[in-house]
């Protein structure tokens, strides 16, 4: 079978050339969807993908002492460090509690690294600050950390923004990602606009075609049976295109990840989730 499920969306329209804009302002109108997410009476567009989870995979999500989530967090928790327990990130951070909207900053320019980072990547920045440098944007421990911060978040809208020396490159990153989701890649020829502007709601193998949100990262995918990022969600969607998958870290996905956040924008961040 494969992605040969895909395949009835090759014959989708080319999209309408334009800027990123009109495709934000088309998901927030279009009304036409198979299936309306549940519990939740926001337009469909900007309904974060825990919205479109079966209500078996909702009702896990609430439970806590049976959501695989709360292993990660607690894990998080112990690397973090608290008051009695001082470890690595304590140290200079204090309280977990204190990085509150932390997460919603990420990703952002870098002078140092003159390049956009996220979350992840400042994680492992830091890491090297402590006598434990982690390794790999899907490190177990990197990804545990960064469910904790998002749940620090949690409620709060991503906040993405430029600084006043930096304006112009932050632009150039945020118009990138937005090409980047309404250009059509890979063998199915496809971009990430026709499936979550075009075909929210609709059924695709197991999945339900959400927007594509990015609030609900870093998720705990049953399928790979750990925590992922929102890299590895991204990278998904290439392969499941069959376009060429960018690595890890790079730029196109940061590019993408703050496009992302600022077309997700009035929806709070109520990740770390669960996911199928
Ligand atoms: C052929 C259809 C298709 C295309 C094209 C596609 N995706 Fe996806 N995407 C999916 C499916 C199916 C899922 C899993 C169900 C869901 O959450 O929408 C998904 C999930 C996601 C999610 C996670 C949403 C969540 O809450 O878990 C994001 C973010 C995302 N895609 C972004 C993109 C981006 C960016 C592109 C373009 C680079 C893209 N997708 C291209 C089908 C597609
Ligand atoms: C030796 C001190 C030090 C340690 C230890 C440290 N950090 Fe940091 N952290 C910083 C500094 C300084 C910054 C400011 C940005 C920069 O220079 O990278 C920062 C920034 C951050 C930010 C972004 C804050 C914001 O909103 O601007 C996060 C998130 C973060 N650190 C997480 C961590 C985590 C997770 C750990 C433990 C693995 C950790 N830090 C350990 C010094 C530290």
């Amino acid at each position: 079978m494969g992605f040969n499920c895909f395949s009835g969306l090759n014959q989708l329209a080319a999209p309408a050339h334009g800027s990123w804009v009109f495709f934000v302002a088309l998901s927030l109108t279009l009304n036409v969807f198979a299936q309306t997410p549940k519990q939740t009476n926001l337009p469909v567009g900007l309904q974060s993908g825990n919205a479109f989870l079966s209500s078996e995979m909702q009702n896990l999500q609430k439970d806590a002492s049976a959501n695989p989530v709360s292993l990660w967090l607690e894990q998080g928790k112990n690397i973090w460090g608290t008051a009695n327990q001082r470890s690595d990130c304590f140290q200079c951070h204090g309280d977990v509690q204190s990085m509150k909207g932390s997460a919603t900053q990420f990703p952002k320019w870098s002078t140092n690294l003159q390049k956009l980072i996220n979350l992840e990547d400042q994680i492992l920045i830091c890491s090297e600050r402590t006598s434990r440098p982690l390794k790999g944007l899907e490190n177990a421990e990197v990804l545990s950390l960064s469910a904790l911060l998002h749940q620090a978040s949690q409620g709060l809208p991503f906040a993405v923004a430029p600084s006043p020396n930096n304006q112009k490159q932050w632009q150039a990153e945020l118009s990138a990602g937005g090409t980047m989701f309404t250009t059509r890649m890979g063998r199915m020829n496809l971009a990430c606009t026709h499936c979550h502007d075009q075909q929210i709601g609709k059924q695709m193998r197991a999945d339900v075609i959400s927007p594509g949100h990015p609030t609900g990262f870093p998720i705990f995918k049953m399928s790979w049976q750990g925590m992922g990022s929102l890299d590895r969600r991204l990278r998904a969607c290439f392969s499941g295109v069959q376009a060429e998958v960018p690595k890890p870290g790079s730029a196109e996905l940061r590019q993408l990840e703050l496009f992302l956040k600022i077309r997700s924008q009035e929806l709070p961040i109520d990740g770390p989730s669960l996911r199928r």
